[in-house]
């Protein structure tokens, strides 16, 4: 079956001998080629809405490592930017927006995106696509609302985003709003970037862990909820894996309401609940920790076994459980797929 996908097939239900395998952030500063062509375009925004180079870094770990996916280079943060706010990336600094940090501000947000800024991103999926080849799955993403607001809201990370917290419980009317435009940009950015030809796309709630059950149920889970409607109102069958980072327990909340093909685990989920109450019902992706991978030998070695030991019998995608850290070896990488491959 030479245009079969492996991913593609653990995500409408059947598990693979040899778990397919991406890891998230695989495009980035551990590769000596990721850094010269940032070097290059300059601002990373740059890099991310020049299709020639946004396609280029998307494909650059693929030829490196013969990962099974890959996923398009961009950010959760060009939805802010579509929609009228400042996004600067600082070298070694993270992302900086022009805060929206109370309800009056708020009040100012566009309620549509400006279209023409994401043209490129879509030029760029065609691109990757018809570079890629037949076996690999090309996977778009966006930031879930939460997460993406999070950053709007303080204008930068924060070590456990309280700014979007308090903002939440102070004025929840004005913080409903925002949530709902995110919500709408963010469906229609995926639908056009599966029409542009992503065979499925990954929705990053990096923030979920830091809300309590009834917030993580209004400001994370119905949200996303709505999103998935949207896109499969448009693309039925649309295949779509959800990352709640930090959910724990919640995850089974989160999969019985939002109806996504897969979970992304990050690496403390506990392997029983994960079997019975999640693998059980959709495909799991993960969990390796981004330390253990950074750490190599046989610490990492071992991390590799436990997952497919924990896992390998069902539907997984082998992946981290967050990003790749920027001072990970590529020698370790390249030990863990032959651990996982054989
Ligand atoms: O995974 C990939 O290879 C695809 C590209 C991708 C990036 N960001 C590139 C990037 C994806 C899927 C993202 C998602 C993203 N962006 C998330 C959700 C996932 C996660 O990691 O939690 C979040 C929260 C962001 C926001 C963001 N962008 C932050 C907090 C930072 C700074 C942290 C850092 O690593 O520098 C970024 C910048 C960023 N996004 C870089 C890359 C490769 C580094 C920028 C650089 O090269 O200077």
């Amino acid at each position: 079956m030479p245009n079969s996908k492996p991913i593609l097939e653990v995500l409408t239900g059947q598990a693979q001998a040899v778990p397919p395998v991406w890891f998230m952030r695989q495009a980035g500063r551990y590769l000596p080629e990721y850094r010269a062509l940032r070097a290059k375009a300059g601002s990373f925004l740059d890099l991310c809405f020049t299709p020639e180079w946004a396609a280029e870094v998307t494909l650059q770990p693929i030829r490196r490592f013969g990962f099974d996916a890959a996923i398009l280079f961009s950010d959760i943060l060009v939805v802010p930017h579509a929609l009228g706010r400042t996004v600067t990336f600082e070298a070694g600094e993270g992302p900086r927006l022009d805060p929206l940090d109370d309800a009056a501000k708020l009040q100012t947000l566009a309620t549509q995106e400006d279209g023409k800024v994401f043209a490129p991103v879509y030029e760029a999926v065609r691109r990757v696509k018809s570079a890629l080849p037949p076996s690999v799955a090309l996977l778009g993403f966006c930031g879930a609302p939460w997460t993406v607001a999070t950053y709007m809201v303080a204008g930068r990370g924060t070590p456990d985003q309280a700014p979007a917290r308090m903002l939440a419980y102070r004025e929840p009317d004005a913080f409903a709003r925002m949530i709902d435009i995110l919500v709408e940009v963010s469906s229609r950015y995926l639908i056009e970037q599966l029409r542009a030809g992503a065979d499925a796309v990954q929705i990053f709630d990096t923030w979920a862990g830091v809300l309590p059950p009834a917030e993580f149920a209004r400001w994370s889970i119905a949200p996303t909820r709505q999103i998935v409607a949207s896109v499969r109102a448009e693309i039925p069958d649309a295949k779509i894996i959800g990352f709640p980072r930090g959910a724990g327990a919640a995850l089974a909340t989160y999969i019985d309401q939002v109806p996504v093909n897969a979970v992304s685990m990050d690496w403390t989920a506990e392997p029983g609940f994960i079997r019975e109450r999640i693998q059980s019902k959709v495909a799991v992706q993960g969990n390796l920790d981004p330390l253990a991978l950074l750490a190599g030998g046989t610490a990492l070695d071992h991390a590799v076994d436990d997952i497919i030991e924990n896992y390998g019998n069902g539907r997984l995608i082998f992946n981290l459980g967050h990003g790749i850290l920027p001072e990970t070896p590529i020698d370790h990488v390249e030990q863990t797929l032959r651990r996982i491959r054989g």
